[in-house]
């Protein structure tokens, strides 16, 4: 096995790649100030809503929230691993990537976790002598108990309390650099990392120490240190809590996924003792294999503040790689500027259990967050959340998720099962069934009611549009525009080679015309292929609506007085129909 490349060279790399040319050489982007912005490469929109920072050599989608360095992007859009985006953004700017020779000789674990061992019982050992750090943790509302079952420690304030308690040779000291515990001065020497710091050690599944995080006391920067990448601990894979909440817990019902350690710590305070927390690290693929190897249900509540929706957003985005059958995903989102340790110390274990028994599926959170950046009222915004909708559908594996899911859409925008799946088939970028829109702003004219819809699908595909079926009850149906809508069906049916010219001229000295020029003139998301499927499915619903009005004014009426015996042979006739409604609660 190859040694460790060496963080050095990694800073280094960062800092002089141009995420311009890395980006810019794969996405086309356009100049906007000191940013450049582009359409996102990981999501689909069609307005630019990724930016990419060459001064903080960053890129960022405001759309679907992925963002990250020159390798981050590498990683995502290449789909590398870390260390072949490394050779990459090397290769390009003529380096050779070096090897740690020492991490080469593969060095043996043992030693590693023994001296890990040694430094955490030290720790735990000197904040039982330290007022100062039992202080802190109290004033945070940790118990002892609680505390010690997580092993929780103390690093004192000096450069080598630590080192001071293992034999003073080059061996120990070059083990202790490996695992992450000193760091190396340039002229050789070496100091603790950790400094008057309270320690959050880390376990693996079998519950050996393989790394540390450190809190100031109170404010200070960094607020956290946590160990380097060593060769025991590798950040991506890791769940802080995972073995305690393992040990607590024979069979586990769900695990809840935060983002901090108090948090996973306070929570167990409180009695909640299946919590984990990623290391500051986005959710990974490994952490959710890893967490349904233990449960079946997975439960991310992040902090109640931007970084924390866009964290969520993104483990959904992971979540639906590692979706199958019988496993579960949910999300509780927070009040603004809470996380869950503020909140469950400020409400209580009750309160918290409640808000999570009322966690978002998350099915429910995707639907509602694509609903956010589209407006479903109209045929434009619902064929957009389609398309929105689509990778994501796509990352999921066959099986009855998908098809729920898929169902699930077919709801939200309108469309029957079998008109929204070659919708759904079609590969990214040519889609014949519904097209992008141009513009938002020209497209949204076609904002508007179904009968509005119906009038355009025919004015732009008469021939094809009138071949839908007429359902029965549409000459009754009372929405403003439901004759219009009768009166073009009929001219198109009587007229073998109907056009759209042919029907224009028809209307030519009407009212109604500057209205229909003005839907000509939007643009047509369903095409031909569809129009008569569209229009007929939008014509049932504009009939269901019909008798839905009907069915709510006899209720108000009844309510008011007593309906007429027609009335209310044609209210239970209605409420055949529409059951669930006109029964007064
Ligand atoms: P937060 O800033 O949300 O802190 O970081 P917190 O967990 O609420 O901690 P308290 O309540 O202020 O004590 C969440 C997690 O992000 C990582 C740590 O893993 C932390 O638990 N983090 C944060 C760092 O690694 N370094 C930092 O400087 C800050
Ligand atoms: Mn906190």
């Amino acid at each position: 096995m190859a040694g460790r490349i060496p963080q050095d060279f990694i800073d280094d790399l960062v800092q002089r790649v141009d995420i311009v040319e890395i980006v810019g050489s794969r996405v086309q982007l356009k100049k906007a100030g000191r940013e450049y912005k582009a359409c996102c490469p990981f999501h689909d929109e069609k307005s630019p809503s990724f930016t990419v920072s060459p001064d903080k050599g960053f890129y960022h989608c405001f759309g679907c929230g992925a963002h990250g360095t020159a390798v981050g992007f590498l990683m995502e859009y290449e789909r590398l691993e870390f260390v072949d985006a490394i050779e990459d953004l090397a290769h390009h700017l003529g380096l050779k990537v070096p090897r740690d020779e020492q991490a080469k000789e593969s060095t043996p674990l043992a030693p590693l976790y023994e001296l890990l061992g040694k430094a955490a019982a030290f720790y735990t050992q000197a904040l039982r002598e330290d007022s100062k750090a039992i202080s802190y943790l109290k004033s945070r509302g940790l118990d002892g108990e609680t505390a010690l079952s997580f092993g929780l420690g103390y690093a004192p304030a000096g450069w080598d309390n630590l080192l001071r308690q293992f034999p003073d040779n080059d061996a120990t000291r070059r083990q202790l650099l490996s695992a992450g515990m000193v760091i190396q001065r340039d002229n050789g020497g070496y100091y603790d990392r950790f400094r008057e710091r309270i320690m959050f050690p880390i376990r693996d599944s079998r519950g050996r120490v393989i790394a540390f995080g450190g809190r100031v006391l109170g404010s200070g920067e960094p607020k956290y240190l946590n160990s380097p990448e060593t060769p025991t601990f590798h950040k991506g894979r890791e769940l802080y809590g995972l073995y305690e909440t393992r040990e607590a817990h024979r069979k586990l019902e769900c695990i809840l996924v935060v983002e901090g350690y108090v948090d996973v710590v306070s929570l167990a305070c409180k009695g909640i003792r299946n919590v984990v927390a990623t290391l500051g690290t986005a959710t990974t693929p490994d952490h959710l294999r890893r967490l349904f190897r233990a449960t079946h249900e997975v439960i991310f509540c992040f902090d109640g503040d931007r970084a924390g929706r866009d964290a969520a957003w993104r483990a959904l985005q992971t979540g639906l790689g590692e979706i199958r059958d019988g496993r579960q995903l949910r999300f509780l989102f927070l009040p603004d500027g809470e996380d869950p340790d503020s909140l469950v110390q400020q409400e209580g274990s009750e309160m918290f259990l409640k808000r999570l028994s009322a966690s978002m599926p998350l099915s429910d959170y995707l639907m509602s967050h694509m609903k956010e950046q589209t407006d479903t009222s109209n045929m434009d915004g619902r064929a957009r959340l389609a398309e929105l909708v689509k990778p994501l559908l796509n990352k999921l594996p066959q099986g009855v998720y998908r098809e729920m899911l898929t169902e699930r859409l077919a709801e939200e925008v309108g469309l029957k099962r079998n008109l929204l799946e070659p919708v759904l088939a079609e590969p990214a970028d040519t889609r014949p069934a519904l097209r992008r829109s141009a513009t938002t702003s020209r497209s949204s004219g076609l904002r508007g009611t179904l009968v509005k819809q119906a009038i355009a699908l025919l004015l732009h595909y008469p021939s094809q549009a009138s071949k839908a079926n007429h359902p029965a009850g549409l000459p009754q149906a009372t929405q403003r525009g439901v004759s219009l809508i009768l009166e073009l069906l009929e001219i198109a049916r009587q007229h073998p080679n109907i056009t759209t010219a042919i029907l224009l001229e028809r209307f030519r000295d009407r009212p109604e015309k500057p209205h229909l020029e003005q839907l000509l003139g939007e643009e047509m998301l369903v095409t031909e292929q569809l129009a008569a499927q569209v229009l007929a499915d939008n014509l049932t619903r504009i009939v269901s609506d019909a008798k839905r009005i009907r069915l709510e004014e006899l209720v108000e009426k009844m309510t008011g007085g007593s309906l007429s015996a027609d009335e209310k042979a044609e209210f239970l006739q209605l409420q055949k129909i529409e059951p669930n409604l006109g029964n007064p609660a």
